[in-house]
């Protein structure tokens, strides 16, 4: 773009301090402190009802905090009307007027502002989205996600130095989501804005943020790149809600070397004392987890072909299911909860049949072990509630 205004290189930081709200005896987001980076795509994802539009809310200046300071590139906003912050927001009912044209939809905001000459900029800004052949259409002329856009340009023509989206593409269906998320970053990368999206949808967060903070009862539970979240949960709410995890309760009997060793499963297993987020002490007690594909399936009359030095667990298929690029097992074991298996299929063992004995192993190097205090199934069915 050739407007300097457009692309700020800096001055996008959002930086909340204590941040809470109230409404009456119930807290909504409890005292809060978040560092957005200027020019990052940041994903606020949680469950329905965690409290993040409240939080993007608070930031946009649409709700009053009733604690705490909202900052934006070091100065402090919390006390300014919303449209005399530079930020500007996207919902997912997108509320695009139905009279107008997709350019004067788009240049609303220009011309509410008393700008004379927009078409330069609206054109630009219509390119951005690549809409520029639907200038002259209405919105009601226009797919989902095409009037999506229209918001998008609609929301960035004003220069805003930080674009907060609420599940923007909540209403879209899959395909089209998916192709939106990618549109999105790719429009993100260009602008170079700050974005704070806010999903329930994990998948849609770690496809387009590089930082992502979870949210979970108001509180944000653990933030960091998606794949270092992934990898690296620190509390069972964030193994179970991005992702996938298995974890099993286990005991800790020897912590003198570099892997802990655990009494699991019936079995020993193995987890690299610098993966486990709790305290660690002899006889005390852990939850141990491991993600479904990073787990091996043999069956049990080639246990001798699997090498050593891997965790491994006996079990026995209760289930399986093909899902084309991968099958997922659900392996019973005895002594703890099922486990969840993903295998891509490559080349398929066909004795891997419900009935069949197998072997779980997996490298240690994947466990990663949480306190125990906490609730195993934090997260596991949260997913559901969302809209
Ligand atoms: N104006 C309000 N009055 C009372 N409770 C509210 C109000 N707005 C939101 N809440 C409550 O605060 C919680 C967080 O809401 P919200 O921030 O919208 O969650 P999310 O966007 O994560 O789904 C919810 O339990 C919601 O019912
Ligand atoms: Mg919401």
């Amino acid at each position: 773009m050739t407007d300097p205004s457009a692309t700020p290189a800096s001055g996008g930081d959002v930086r909340l301090t204590g941040i809470s709200k109230t409404y009456g005896s119930f807290t909504a987001v409890q005292p809060l402190d978040l560092y957005v980076p200027a020019g990052s795509f940041f994903a606020l994802l949680g469950a329905s009802g965690c409290g993040k539009t409240t939080t993007l809310r608070m930031i946009a200046g649409l709700e009053e905090p009733t604690s705490g300071i909202v900052r934006l590139a070091d100065e402090d906003i919390t006390a300014l009307p919303p449209h005399k912050r530079p930020v500007n927001t996207v919902f997912q009912s997108y509320a695009l007027f139905p009279h107008l044209d997709i350019f004067e939809n788009v240049a609303f905001g220009l011309r509410r502002r008393g700008v004379k000459s927009v078409k330069k900029q609206v054109e630009e800004m219509l390119e951005l989205v690549q809409l520029g052949d639907f200038a002259r259409r209405r919105p009601q002329q226009l797919s989902g996600g095409q009037q999506q856009r229209v918001a998008v340009a609609r929301a960035l023509i004003n220069h805003p130095r930080v674009l907060l989206l609420d599940e923007p593409l909540g209403a879209l269906d899959l395909k089209l989501r998916r192709q939106m998320q990618l549109e999105l970053k790719r429009i993100q990368t260009e602008v170079g804005i700050t974005f704070i999206h806010v999903t329930h949808d994990q998948e849609e967060a770690m496809t387009m943020a590089d930082t992502v903070a979870v949210m979970n009862g108001g509180r944000v539970e653990q933030r960091g790149a998606p794949a270092d979240l992934y990898e690296n949960p620190g509390t069972t709410f964030v193994a179970n809600f991005l992702g996938t995890s298995n974890l099993i309760e286990a005991e800790i009997t020897d912590k003198s070397g570099g892997d802990l060793v655990l009494a699991a499963a019936g079995g020993k297993l193995s987890l690299p004392a610098d993966r486990c987020s709790a305290p660690v002490r002899t006889g005390g007690k852990l939850l141990v987890g491991v993600r479904p594909e990073k787990i091996t399936l043999t069956h049990a009359e080639d246990a001798g072909t699997i090498p050593d030095g891997r965790n491994r667990i006996t079990g026995r298929i209760a289930d399986s299911s093909f899902i084309g690029v991968s099958t997922q097992y659900l392996i019973t074991t005895p002594d703890c909860p099922e486990i969840t298996v993903y295998e891509q299929n490559i080349e398929r063992d066909a004795r891997l049949v419900p009935g069949a004995e197998v072997v779980l192993h997996w490298n240690p190097a994947h466990t990663f072990g949480l306190d125990a205090t906490q609730d195993i199934d934090a997260g596991t069915e949260l997913d559901e509630e969302a809209p």
